[in-house]
Formats: structure tokens, C-alpha cells, sequence
């Protein structure tokens, strides 16, 4: 299939919906107590599951979309400007991914349950007690940092290209822009 010139709005719906559930998890992540051997799943804890389990679901759907229905970047950018926004987009879907699949352990790792929508309980894909489950939530730990800094790259991608280079990327993602 031909790709197309310019994101549609199932595209821009994704991108926007991952960005919202991303600031309420960082939001949610940093307000949490801090998880060591005796916290228990309830309050915030509970809620940074339920919307990690969350954009596991979106950011599947997303790839699965975004993979049937291809969208080249904008054309008129420099070959360097191109290898980097490609290679962060590709960073960005690689890290929210290992992300949650690196929290998931982690909960069942605690003996922690993962229940998408409060209803579906996701398999435990670590045993309760696991050291590796464990060490999963070290990196998952760092990792917020990682994804963070790849989130600071993009934006200042997207605001150079509205406020510096003044073409239309950054419209590219927003509801009122059609082909460009
Ligand atoms: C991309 C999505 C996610 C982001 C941005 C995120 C962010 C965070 C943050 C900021 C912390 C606190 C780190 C600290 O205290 O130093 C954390 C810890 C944690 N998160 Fe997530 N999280 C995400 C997805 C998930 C998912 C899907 C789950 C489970 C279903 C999860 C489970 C946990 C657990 C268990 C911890 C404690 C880790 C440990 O020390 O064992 N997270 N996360
Ligand atoms: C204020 C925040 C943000 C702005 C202004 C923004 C802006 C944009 C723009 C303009 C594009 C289209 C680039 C192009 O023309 O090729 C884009 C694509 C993309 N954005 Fe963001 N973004 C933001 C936040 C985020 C966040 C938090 C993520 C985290 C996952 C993200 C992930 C992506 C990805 C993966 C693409 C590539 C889409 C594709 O081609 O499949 N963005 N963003």
C-alpha cells in the first residue's frame, strides 16, 4: 500500500491519547510511594497499574494501526533532520513498550496482580518473588529518564520546526491540518 502524505485522524487520536496517559503515569509515578517490600497495590499504586495496563493496550493498537497505514515524515527536511525524527519516533513506540512490559513484571513480581480496565487480569508474565522480575523494575526505574529525555528530544523537534525552521511539521499533528 502507498503511504500516505499526512496522519489522519485515528493517527492523531493515538498520538494525543498516548501523550495524555503518559503525563497522568509520570504524574501518577512520581506521586507514588516509593515501592519496597511492604507496599501494597492500593491508591496510587493501583491507579499507575491500571493506566500503565492501559497504554499497553493503546500503544499496541497504535503500532498495529500505524503499520497498516504508513505515513511518510515531511518532505523538504535535511537527511540528518530525517534519520533523527525517524529515529526517535522509532525509539519513542520501542521504549513506551519495553516500559510497561518491564512494569508488568515488576507487579507480578511483587505479587501484584495487572488488571486492564479493572476487569481483564493480565497473565503473570514473572513469578511472584522472581529475581528477574525484580531486576525489571530497576530498569523500568531508569528507564523513566530514558523515555523522558527521548519525550524532551521530540517536543523540542516539534517546536523547532514551528518556531525555527517556521514549515508546517508541527501542524502535522494537530486536528485542523490536512495534507502537508
Ligand atoms: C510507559 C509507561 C510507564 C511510565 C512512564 C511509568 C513510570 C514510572 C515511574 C515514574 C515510577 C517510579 C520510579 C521511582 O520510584 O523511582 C514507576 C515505578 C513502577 N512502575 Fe511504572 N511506569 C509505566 C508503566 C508501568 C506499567 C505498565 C506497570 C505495571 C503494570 C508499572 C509498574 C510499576 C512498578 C511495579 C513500579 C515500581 C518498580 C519497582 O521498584 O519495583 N509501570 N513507573
Ligand atoms: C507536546 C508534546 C508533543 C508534540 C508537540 C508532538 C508533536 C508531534 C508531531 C508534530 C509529530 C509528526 C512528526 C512528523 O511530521 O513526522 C509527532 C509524531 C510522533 N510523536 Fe509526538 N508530540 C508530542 C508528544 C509525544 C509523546 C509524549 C510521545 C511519546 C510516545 C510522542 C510520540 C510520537 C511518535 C511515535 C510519532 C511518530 C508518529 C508516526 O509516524 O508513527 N509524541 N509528534
Amino acid at each position: 500500500m502507498a503511504a500516505s502524505k499526512s496522519y489522519g485522524a485515528i493517527a492523531k487520536i493515538f498520538h494525543w491519547l498516548i501523550f495524555l496517559l503518559l503525563a497522568a503515569q509520570y504524574a501518577v509515578g512520581s506521586i507514588m510511594p516509593h515501592i519496597g517490600r511492604g507496599t501494597l497495590n492500593e491508591g496510587w499504586v493501583n491507579w499507575h497499574l491500571s493506566i500503565g495496563a492501559a497504554i499497553l493496550f493503546v500503544i499496541l493498537l497504535r503500532l498495529i494501526w500505524r503499520l497498516s497505514f504508513p505515513v511518510t515524515l515531511s518532505t523538504g527536511m535535511s537527511r540528518w533532520e530525517s534519520i533523527l525524527a525517524y529515529a526517535t519516533h522509532l525509539i519513542l513506540y520501542a521504549l513506551v513498550l519495553i516500559m510497561t512490559l518491564l512494569g508488568w513484571a515488576a507487579a507480578n513480581a511483587r505479587g501484584w496482580d495487572v488488571k486492564l480496565f479493572g476487569i481483564v487480569t493480565l497473565p503473570a508474565i514473572a513469578p511472584n518473588g522472581s529475581s528477574w522480575g525484580h531486576e525489571a523494575g530497576d530498569i523500568h526505574n531508569i528507564l523513566v529518564y530514558v523515555l523522558l529525555g527521548f519525550i524532551v528530544l521530540h517536543v523540542a523537534g516539534a517546536l523547532y520546526h514551528y518556531y525555527v525552521l517556521r514549515d508546517r511539521v508541527l501542524q502535522r499533528m494537530l486536528p485542523a491540518d490536512g495534507a502537508s
